[in-house]
């Protein structure tokens, strides 16, 4: 197997300078990312997820692990990676003394690409910046330094696109723009890693899905086996007047509670019982019912779940 990205027993304690103090930022992490997929690393603030990143990047030493990028390991060879991937980081820092298309030409020199074969101009088409093309990062608006961002980690067209929560203070409009042009890059063999608090936006873009939570992974699989670890539906009732959950205390696959008194939530797993079955006990129980609802869980639930656990 073809893996981007090969992450072994990763380990990162952040020292104080005066080492008064430290911080276990992430604990034996184990991760492979496959080429060419479309991944969603995520987990609540704190989690340890744009630690990995600026490992990958560089920018942050770990502590002890391995980690390969394209199959380079990047204590044999960091500089070699860096030409493999490109990263878009959390922190909106950007140089202030060039503009939008100096800056991209200036990353662009400095990854040895010929001016023939470079694609400012497709860039700064595809992230909508044409006409700030010649403003100063200091003129641009949050939004716009984010999709500069994102330009400047094209400019080599690398192989692994690597996106720490690049839609935060986005607008709709970008958000889709980018997207869609983060889409094709993916279409066209480009792989992916995520990490972003819309997990709607999780839940749509990416095909494989790992969940860190206090510097430890607590879930990597396919965006469908995570959807499935809450494969319980809900069905709610309404009645026009008082029902008691245990009216249907006799069937043991069903998880049956009170959530107003004339309301129930009745909660099963489809594999286990047929939803047929509890309609027509509801049926034979002759109570009177106003509304019926049924839920299932997205992935915001799955992840609420997840990391309850821990
Ligand atoms: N330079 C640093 N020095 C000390 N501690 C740090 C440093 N950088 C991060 N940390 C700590 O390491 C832990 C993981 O931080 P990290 O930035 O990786 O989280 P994150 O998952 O990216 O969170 P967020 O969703 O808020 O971006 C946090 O407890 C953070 O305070
Ligand atoms: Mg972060």
């Amino acid at each position: 197997m073809d893996y981007a990205i090969e992450i072994s027993d990763l380990e990162k304690t952040y020292h104080k300078k005066n080492h008064s103090s430290s911080k276990v930022a992430l604990k034996s992490i184990n991760l492979k990312i496959k080429k060419g997929s479309f991944f969603g690393l995520l987990g609540p603030n704190g989690a340890g997820k744009s630690t990995i990143i600026n490992i990958l990047a560089g920018l942050v030493k770990k502590t002890s692990g391995k980690v390969k990028i394209g199959g380079i390991d990047i204590d044999e060879n960091q500089q070699a990676t860096k030409f493999k991937i490109g990263i878009v980081p959390q922190e909106l820092i950007i140089d202030p003394f060039f503009n939008v298309y100096e800056t991209l030409e200036i990353y662009a020199g400095y990854f040895g690409i010929k001016k023939a074969l470079r694609r400012t101009d497709e860039i700064i088409e595809a992230l909508g910046l044409k006409d700030k093309s010649k403003a100063t990062p200091r003129s641009l608006s949050g939004g716009m330094r984010r999709r500069l961002l994102v330009a400047k980690a094209l400019v080599h067209n690398p192989e692994i696109l690597v996106l720490d929560e690049p839609t935060a203070g986005v607008d709709v409009e970008l958000r889709n723009q980018l997207w869609n042009y983060v889409k094709k890059l993916n279409n066209n063999g480009t792989t992916i890693l995520l990490t972003t608090h819309y997990l709607e936006e999780a839940e749509q873009l990416c095909d494989q899905i790992a969940v860190i939570d206090k510097g430890q992974l607590i879930a990597n699989d396919s965006k469908e086996n995570l959807m499935k670890v809450l494969s319980n539906k809900e069905i709610i009732i309404t009645s026009g007047a008082n029902v008691s959950a245990n009216l249907f205390t006799k069937i043991p696959e069903i998880n049956i509670k009170n959530l107003t008194a004339n309301k129930i939530s009745i909660t099963f797993d489809p594999a286990k019982i047929h939803v047929e079955k509890i309609l027509e006990e509801v049926y034979n129980s002759k109570i009177q019912i106003t509304d019926i609802v049924t839920q299932q869980p997205d992935l915001e639930e799955i992840f609420k779940h997840l990391i309850a656990k821990t």
